[in-house]
């Protein structure tokens, strides 16, 4: 696959660009020697406005590296120019001068993909080119389908980078590792065995400056939709057939596809208090901060085997983690045992990557009474490649493994769609706790919503 030979972001100015690209390209340049034009496309400022930002970027991240500092800021270029205006793109395609394999970068609200695709097609931007286009991917499964055929106008489906940051993630393609590189899984892996898989998707902060975002989101569109069903895909697929892409990406559509339209019985929704008083947000807003659930994945490995999922803002910690929560042995050998007692499988995806297996072990004594332990293996932060440069430099080589294919991106919204403008009211939870207490009635007796625990007093590594 040829490697892109410029790459252009729109949107050069935003947070996005701030909190993410720049960073990013920063890694790119010093760990894989990237030295393709950069060029940054916005409606105001100029080159030396953009290389400022670009340092203060890297400063604000904690990238104290001079030397590829200046080498990012030498290969930006910069368009001072507008998504509608076609003198923009004439300069865009100046500007790309031999480029022949250009990767556009849409860091702009979806609102505005349409009308800069048209346009990069016009101009022979597209020619040759790759597409990133930013989550949220639509606002619903209409909304998505619509997308996608914008898109399509221009760019063919193998051109089109859609991306998550989550599967970028190390914990997160560590799941699909650990399934599939260890055979002792796999006999345990389906209904038979496991009786729930829970994943928790816990962060400790408020929506702060993001209120007008979050207030047309809701955590349904802002992160089930996506990272959340992402992460259920890899941990509920088949075994992919070989190592192409596609392959892989078959088998997670087909989970999702296979997953029940959520109904509004199958959800909890909650809302901070306080929420309704954040800049940006309606002070009459109905929009959930909080959402529980519960999915069915009605493929032959998963039937009756609930997922549980929970995840929210202002919660008691910021952690994600996976339960996979396996059936009690078929017969009590030692009376002790009560009825929430089972083995589970835990894969902690953020901040910290851990596994650990939950069992029970005997006790030391003359009586045959057990105890819980946790077999626990972690890996050393601060080793694995940020999500977005990892993700970019995919993108930039052709790879399009980690990336959401169109009809993923849709099953995943059929999924939420009918929950996801629910007109009632979210039930209020303080800051700090776990949410509504309704959220308990989604799981039947003996089972029970397992916490993550907080990083700092996560177990020592063995
Ligand atoms: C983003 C959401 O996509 O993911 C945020 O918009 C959320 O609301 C974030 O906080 C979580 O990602 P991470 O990588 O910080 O765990």
């Amino acid at each position: 696959m040829v490697r892109s030979d410029a790459f252009v972001f729109f949107g050069a100015t935003g947070d996005l660009a701030f909190k993410q690209i720049f960073p990013a390209l920063a890694g790119l340049i010093r760990d894989s020697d990237w030295s393709v034009p950069i060029i940054g496309i916005a409606r105001h400022g100029d080159l030396a406005a953009l290389r400022d930002r670009a340092g203060q970027s890297l400063e604000a991240q904690g990238i104290a590296e001079p030397a590829v500092l200046r080498r990012l800021q030498d290969q930006l270029r910069f368009i001072n120019g507008s998504d509608d205006d076609p003198d923009t793109f004439r300069r865009l395609r100046a500007e790309l001068g031999t480029a022949q394999y250009p990767l556009h970068y849409l860091a702009i609200p979806p609102a505005l993909f349409g009308e800069v695709v048209g346009r990069l097609g016009e101009s022979h931007c597209a020619d040759g080119a790759r597409v990133i286009v930013e989550k949220p991917f639509g606002r619903n499964l209409a909304g998505a389908r619509r997308l996608n055929a914008t898109l399509h106008t221009v760019f063919a489906e193998d051109q089109i980078f859609r991306i998550d940051h989550y599967l970028g993630k190390e914990p997160v393609q560590n799941l699909l590792y650990f399934r599939f590189a260890n055979r002792f899984l796999e006999p345990i892996w389906n209904a038979n065995h496991v009786a729930s898989v829970q994943i928790t998707m816990a962060e400790a902060f408020d929506v702060a400056d993001r209120g007008a975002f979050y207030d047309r989101a809701g955590a349904i569109r802002d992160v089930v939709q996506n990272h959340i069903l992402q992460t259920v895909s890899i941990l509920a697929m088949e075994p992919p057939s070989g190592h192409r892409t596609e392959a892989l990406r078959n088998e997670k559509f087909k989970v999702l596809d296979s997953i029940q339209p959520l109904r509004a019985e199958d959800v909890v929704r909650g809302q901070y208090q306080g929420y309704r008083r954040v800049a940006g947000v309606a002070d009459n807003s109905n929009v959930e901060t909080y959402a529980a659930l519960r999915l069915s994945v009605d493929t032959w490995r998963w039937g009756g085997v609930p997922f549980y999922i929970r995840t929210g803002k202002c919660l008691p910690v910021t952690a994600t983690e996976v339960l996979v929560e396996l059936k009690r042995p078929p017969v009590n050998v030692f009376a002790e045992m009560q009825p929430g007692d089972a083995n589970y499988l835990r894969f902690r995806l953020t901040p910290d990557m851990s596994i650990s297996i939950g069992a029970r072990a005997k006790k030391p004594g003359e009586r045959l009474v057990g105890e819980e332990v946790e077999l626990y293996a972690s890996h050393e932060r601060g080793t694995e490649l940020p999500p977005y440069q990892r993700l970019i430099g995919d993108a930039a080589q052709g790879d399009q493994t980690l990336f959401a294919r169109e009809d993923t991106v849709e099953a995943a919204w059929r999924v939420v769609d009918p929950v996801l403008d629910l007109q009632d009211r979210p039930m209020p939870y303080r800051r700090g706790t776990w949410g509504p207490r309704a959220t308990e009635a989604l799981i039947p007796p003996p089972g029970r919503w397992h916490a993550p625990v907080p990083a700092a007093d996560a177990p020592p590594p063995a």
